[in-house]
């Protein structure tokens, strides 16, 4: 029988781990970055903006961790291929895939929804994330290991009214999760999911662009714990889904909605 090991629970066991986080420089992907960081792991961080790159490295460097940024757009594949062969050249290998990477895209009803802003959110959440573990998996079989985590949403398990592209994304990041486990288990790689419901991040302050505050207000109240999730609250399960504690877990799409499932 396995002794319950408080040791386990503690974060010292990502000292010396290697962690790419696409969207790694703002809100749910930033949050973790931190925490990683913290934890004794060295950060690689890919996100489109230089001006946010450079600043989050050198946050994450004055709490005396390594970083590194490069700039990169998910939907390009070389652009992924060459995020890969950079943090493995920067820091000698990769232990952990944290695609958080996406946009949420116009919020309209279906009929009015443009083909480019289905094309473009369906290329963002669902290609970005494709590209991520196609480009990191031949390196994870190579040492037999790794992790992936990817962010789904709750709209990957339910509806998610005018905001057809995004549910249909988050549907598919649950689906390639589920795959890729399949297809990685055996290989000692495990692929998991997070849904969070809202949390405080730039994407949903940009949801608001109208100062909609009824519009606010009512999405805080279809929470039964009446609010938005913090970055942090999100971070924690990416951190226990890339740990050794979850590892007999894998093709899971852990939920952390304050309920909002259960209704
Ligand atoms: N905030 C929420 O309410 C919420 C809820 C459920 C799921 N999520 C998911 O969590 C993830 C992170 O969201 P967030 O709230 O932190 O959003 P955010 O907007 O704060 O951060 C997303 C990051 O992704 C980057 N990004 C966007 N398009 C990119 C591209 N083409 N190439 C490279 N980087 C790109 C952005 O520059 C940004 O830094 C997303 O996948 C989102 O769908 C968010």
């Amino acid at each position: 029988m396995r002794q319950y090991n408080p040791k386990l629970f503690k974060m010292s066991h990502f000292t010396n781990q290697v962690v790419l986080i696409t969207g790694g420089c703002s809100g749910i992907g930033r949050a973790a970055a931190f925490l990683f960081a913290q934890a004794g792991a060295k950060v690689f961080l890919a996100d489109l903006s230089e001006k946010a790159g450079d600043e989050t490295v050198e946050a994450i460097e004055k709490i005396g961790a390594e970083a590194a940024f490069a700039r990169i757009d998910v939907t390009d594949f070389e652009d992924v291929e060459r995020m890969v062969e950079d943090c493995i050249q920067r820091f000698g290998g990769i232990d952990i895939l944290v695609n958080s990477a996406g946009i949420l895209g116009p919020r309209s009803r279906t009929e009015r929804y443009t083909l480019d802003d289905f094309q473009q959110v369906m290329n963002v959440n669902v290609n970005g994330v494709f590209y991520g573990i196609k480009a990191v998996i031949p390196h994870f079989l190579a040492k037999k290991s790794g992790t992936i985590v990817n962010l789904a949403s709750v709209a990957g398990v339910l509806g998610f009214a005018n905001h057809i592209a995004y549910a249909a994304s988050k549907h598919a990041v649950i689906g390639m999760t589920k795959t890729a486990a399949l297809e990685y288990a055996k290989h000692h790689i495990r692929v998991n999911a997070v849904c969070p419901a809202f949390t405080n991040t730039p994407m949903l302050e940009n949801a608001f662009v109208n100062d909609e505050t009824d519009y606010y207000e009512a999405l805080q109240n279809a929470i039964p714990m009446k609010r938005f999730a913090n970055p942090d609250e999100i971070a924690e399960a990416i951190l226990y889904a890339a740990s050794p504690a979850a590892s007999f877990m894998t093709g899971h799409a852990l939920i952390l909605d304050g309920g909002l499932t259960s209704l």
